[in-house]
This record gives structure tokens, C-alpha cells and sequence, in this order.
């Protein structure tokens, strides 16, 4: 049985790579992860908000930009988990690497197309084994069209592509217009594979108290159908590796990834609730499900369900929703 798969060029033993989390900010947890069996780990975020806090020329340079809000740093926490000092990140990101036997992938966190992807070079240094970019922005400006929203994001990816030499992956966010048309932009830019996809924290309103609360539930596999729908749809048309993010809690999960034609399935929200040993469990669950049903290998399921044998998919899937609709007879169903 071979559950050896290929991720951003890097041989892996098997897909399961534990997601950027609190349980990946330090070196005992990286190290607590390899222990318990992940195939690599992404580190912890390294945030604009923590290079801007303590870089002053680029604090100068961003706060005299016309998109600035220098007011927002001021609204990042302290993470007591988190190293939030730079060279901490940089330090700690060098100790995994160095004392690893699987890959660190480093992280880099922001939105803007300023000073903080210039540290995408010292990620590289310290010995990531390849750089995931979580562009994380919210877009509310009335005058930002979605194409110059898509535009910033290819510019960050084209810039880091020109500033380090590893592999680079981009966590993406859902809510393009058309997630295929930027999936293809990026990889041209440069990615070397994409996450799909990136969760959002959403605040919510009490009503006892009319305050707004601040509040990121931990994932369920209640969100697994979207990120499944869309690796369905990219996976073997793209030439770029990809990444399987959200809502994975057992193996019933990564082999759903996998059949869709994922790389690599990742996971932070399970591994919160459950412990980082829970990574054995589902590398256990996936060896147990293949055997089963006949598989030797991971390679033999991958893409087995995705969309491309499906001609006319988009008309299909316009028939199916309709179709599903008309399931639901009033009195019928409860
Ligand atoms: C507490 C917490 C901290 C996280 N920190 C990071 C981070 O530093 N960088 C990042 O890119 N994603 C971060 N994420 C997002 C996860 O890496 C992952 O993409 C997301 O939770 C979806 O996967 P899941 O459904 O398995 O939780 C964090 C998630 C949680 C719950």
C-alpha cells in the first residue's frame, strides 16, 4: 500500500499536512505534529500586521499610502501562542526546518501589495520548504472593482514568484466571480499550487447585549461540499498542485479530497479538537478505506471523481439544482 503523494514538488508519505494553526506556531508543536505522523506541516502565519509593527520604514511608507489604515494595527491581538515578533517567526521557522524530518511550509498572511511580501525571501532563507500566501483582504471599497481586486492578487503572487526560488501556494479565498479564471491567472503568475479554500471570520450580533461579536468557530464537515465542488471542477485542468482546505474531521474527508483530485488534504480544525495524534488516526482511516475497497494506492483514487469526464458540466449542474428543488414537496418533506 502506497500512500506517497506529490505536493508543490516535494515527495510526501502520505497526503495529510497539518494547516496553519495555533498547534504549528512553535517548534514543540511542529515537532508534537511530526511525532503523531502529519506529512508536512504549514507554520503558523507570519502577518503583515506583525512585519508592519515593526518595520518603520515600511510603517512610514504604508501610512502615508493612499490605502492605509494605520488605525488597524492597532486591532491586532496579542496571539500568546503566536511568536509576534519577526526575527521570533523567522527564528522559530529556522528550528523546524533544520530539526524536521518533513517539509515546513512557511506562511505569510496579508492584503496589501506593500513591505511584507519582501519577507517572503527571508521565509526562504530560514529554510522553508516552500511558502504559502494567504491573501486575506476584505474588499469594501465602493471605487475597487472585482478585477482590480483580482489584479492585486496576481501582482502579490508575481512578486514573491520573482523574490524566492521554492515553490509558492496561494490560499484562496471562494468568492471570486470566476474562481477558474483566477485559479489559471495565479498559476501563470507563478503558483506553484492553490489552497483551496481559505476560511473567513464573520462577526455576528448579540441581541442581549447589541454588541458585535467576534467569533471563528471551528470547521465541521458541514463546510466540505464547496472546496470539494471547486477541486472537482480545477484539478486536472490546472497545471499546479493542489491543496484541500476545510472541513476535513476524519478520513471520510481526506478520501472525498482525494477522489476529487486533491494533492494533499489539510487540516487544522480537527487537529484543535481532537489533538495533533489525530493525524494517525485519519492516516489509519485512509490506509483502512483503500484496502477495503480495493485501492493500493493514494495515486489510484486520486481525481477518480472529478468533473472533467463530465461534458457540459455547467448545464448539468444547472439540471441537478433545479431537479433537487423540485424534491422538496411542501408536507412531503420535513
Ligand atoms: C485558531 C486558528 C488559527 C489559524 N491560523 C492560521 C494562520 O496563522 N494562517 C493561515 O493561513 N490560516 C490559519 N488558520 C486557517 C487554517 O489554516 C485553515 O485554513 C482553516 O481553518 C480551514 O481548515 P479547517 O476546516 O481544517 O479548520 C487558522 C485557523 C484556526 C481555526
Amino acid at each position: 500500500m502506497s500512500l506517497a503523494t506529490r505536493y508543490l514538488g516535494l515527495e510526501l508519505a502520505h497526503p495529510i499536512v497539518a494547516a496553519a494553526s495555533p498547534l504549528t506556531a512553535t517548534l514543540d508543536g511542529m515537532r508534537r505534529l511530526e511525532d503523531a505522523g502529519a506529512a508536512a506541516v504549514v507554520m503558523a502565519s507570519l502577518y503583515e500586521e506583525q512585519i508592519r509593527a515593526e518595520d518603520t520604514a515600511y510603517a512610514l511608507y504604508t501610512e502615508q499610502g493612499s490605502n492605509s489604515q494605520p488605525e488597524a494595527t492597532s486591532y491586532f491581538p496579542d496571539l500568546p501562542d503566536y511568536d509576534s515578533g519577526v526575527s521570533g517567526h523567522v527564528e522559530t521557522l529556522q528550528h523546524a526546518s533544520a530539526a524536521l524530518d518533513i517539509p515546513v511550509i512557511a506562511s505569510l498572511n496579508g492584503t496589501t501589495s506593500e513591505g511584507w511580501i519582501g519577507h517572503a525571501r527571508a521565509l526562504e532563507q530560514a529554510g522553508a520548504a516552500a511558502i504559502e500566501l494567504n491573501i486575506y483582504s476584505i474588499p469594501i471599497d465602493l471605487e475597487v472593482s472585482g478585477a482590480e481586486v483580482e489584479r492585486r492578487y496576481v501582482d502579490i503572487v508575481r512578486e514573491v514568484r520573482s523574490s524566492v526560488r521554492i515553490p509558492i501556494a496561494v490560499k484562496l479565498p471562494p468568492y471570486f466571480s470566476s474562481p477558474s479564471h483566477m485559479a489559471v491567472e495565479l498559476a501563470r503568475a507563478g503558483a506553484d499550487g492553490l489552497v483551496l479554500f481559505n476560511r473567513f471570520y464573520a462577526p455576528d450580533i448579540d441581541l442581549a447585549t447589541l454588541r458585535v461579536t467576534r467569533s471563528l468557530p471551528l470547521s465541521t464537515a458541514a463546510e466540505l461540499p464547496l472546496s470539494l465542488l471547486w477541486i472537482a471542477l480545477l484539478s486536472r485542468r490546472l497545471a499546479c498542485s493542489i491543496g484541500a482546505s476545510r472541513g476535513v474531521e476524519t478520513e471520510v474527508e481526506v478520501v472525498k479530497y482525494l477522489l476529487a483530485g486533491a494533492d494533499v488534504v489539510m487540516t487544522a480544525s480537527a487537529l484543535l479538537r481532537h489533538g495533533p495524534e489525530h493525524v494517525a488516526t485519519m492516516r489509519e482511516g485512509l490506509e483502512r478505506w483503500l484496502a477495503a475497497n480495493g485501492f493500493d494506492s493514494v495515486d489510484a483514487i486520486r481525481g477518480l471523481k472529478d468533473a472533467t469526464h463530465v461534458e457540459h458540466f455547467d448545464a448539468l449542474f444547472r439540471a441537478q439544482y433545479v431537479a433537487s428543488l423540485s424534491e422538496y414537496v411542501p408536507g412531503k418533506l420535513v
